[in-house]
């Protein structure tokens, strides 16, 4: 019997990726496809080589693709319920090496009629705000203007309507019911809401490869089923684990909970306090036993973070394993070793964010129409 729940809108229990993966059918990422990926973008990744993408669908059709000169794009995306956290970053990041190594053209979804749907406080003018907020974000990580779109659904409802018409169509509420766990009191906006994440899949002809955080997977699953139908090829996904909170290994990030996640928008002394006084720690009750015994790095937050996101550099992190689970290195002083990172990081991002020009990246209706033509 599985313990946990995932989907787009909820996630409760500890995920068992290897049960996930038989769960929903996914392929996962093993040595051969790694290695394939690595080969056509001339570089590694180390998400993928630390399997924080631990799985996808179809992504050799992409790669064959490549090869063959028919090339792919990359669409994602973000519900904005508030502010962007770490976790959020993790598939932007990769979205973003996949254009530099690839060359490929980026769609960006902010669905700011989605977490309206779904929220009992946010207004519409919340998030509309929150999506501009959160482009300024996935902008900050240096796509190139020229070939990276930033669609919201309020705004550019025109360019994906008919999208989203011809794939509602062929979904049944049956099916949607399956997918979701709908019942009779959902509101009928988040009935068809799937329509439109599915929408970008067909914004072009060729394929689509789409990084996600594996709780979007059941919208694709549907995408994937109409996309044929619809003389599309079905969309490729590759799918990350999703970042746990703050709180441990079983936490998640929420809104809720300014303390469950380290926003873009904290401060430095910010980051200090939650860090110092809320990450879940891998150490030892008291100091002699951590010295006998070691630190848990399966468990411990600032390690995950380091990994999955903080720290690219194999030799280095190594070395930080080693230190914590021998003992030799303390909690306090594997905080360190994160607070240092983020506060990096962040304080290079949020310049970045500031100095966006997000003119540059709103999707503009004619410069596709005109693009498509050709
Ligand atoms: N529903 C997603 C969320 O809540 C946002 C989203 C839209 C998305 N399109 C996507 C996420 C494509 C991943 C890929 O965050």
């Amino acid at each position: 019997m599985d313990d946990f729940v995932l989907t787009p809108w909820e996630s409760r229990g500890r995920i068992d990726y290897n049960r996930l993966v038989e769960r929903f059918g996914l392929r996962p990422m093993d040595g051969p496809m790694k290695g394939r990926l690595r080969e056509a973008a001339g570089q590694d990744h180390y998400m993928v080589r630390r399997g924080v993408f631990f799985a996808h669908r179809d992504l050799d059709m992409i790669l064959e693709s490549h090869r063959s000169g028919d090339g792919f794009f990359v669409y994602t995306g973000r519900g904005p319920s508030g502010q962007t956290h770490i976790g959020h970053l993790v598939p932007w990041v990769f979205a973003r090496w996949l254009q530099e190594r690839f060359g490929v053209r980026v769609y960006f979804q902010l669905t700011d009629d989605e977490k309206f749907y779904h929220s009992s406080t946010l207004t519409l003018e919340d998030t509309a705000r929150l999506a501009e907020e959160n482009a300024r974000d996935f902008a900050a990580l240096g796509f190139d203007p020229l070939k990276t779109h930033i669609i919201r659904d309020t705004v550019d409802m025109g360019a994906l309507y008919p999208l989203a018409a011809r794939v509602a169509k062929r979904i049944t509420l049956s099916t949607a019911r399956a997918a979701f766990g709908f019942g009779n009191d959902t509101n009928i906006g988040m009935v068809f809401y799937t329509a439109l994440q599915s929408a970008p899949c067909l914004l072009e002809e060729g394929p689509v490869l789409i990084p996600l955080g594996v709780d979007q997977d059941p919208h694709f699953r549907l995408t994937r089923d109409v996309a044929p139908l619809l003389g599309h090829p079905k969309p490729a996904l590759i799918h990350n684990i999703m970042a746990p909170g703050l709180g441990g290994p079983d936490s998640k990030m929420s809104a809720a909970d300014p303390n469950s996640a380290i926003y873009t928008t904290d401060e430095p002394a910010a980051i200090n306090r939650k860090i110092k006084r809320h990450a879940f720690s891998g150490g030892r009750a008291d100091i002699d036993e951590h010295r006998r015994l070691g630190g848990d790095t399966a468990v411990d937050v600032s390690y995950q973070y380091l990994r999955m996101f903080f720290e690219p550099d194999d030799a280095i992190l190594e070395g930080i394993r080693d230190g914590y689970e021998s003992g030799r290195m303390l909690t306090g002083e594997l905080k360190q070793e994160l607070i240092e990172r983020v506060t990096g990081f962040m304080e290079a991002h949020r310049a970045r964010r500031e100095d966006v020009d997000l003119g540059e990246f709103w999707f503009d209706h004619d410069e596709y129409k005109g693009r498509m033509r050709r």
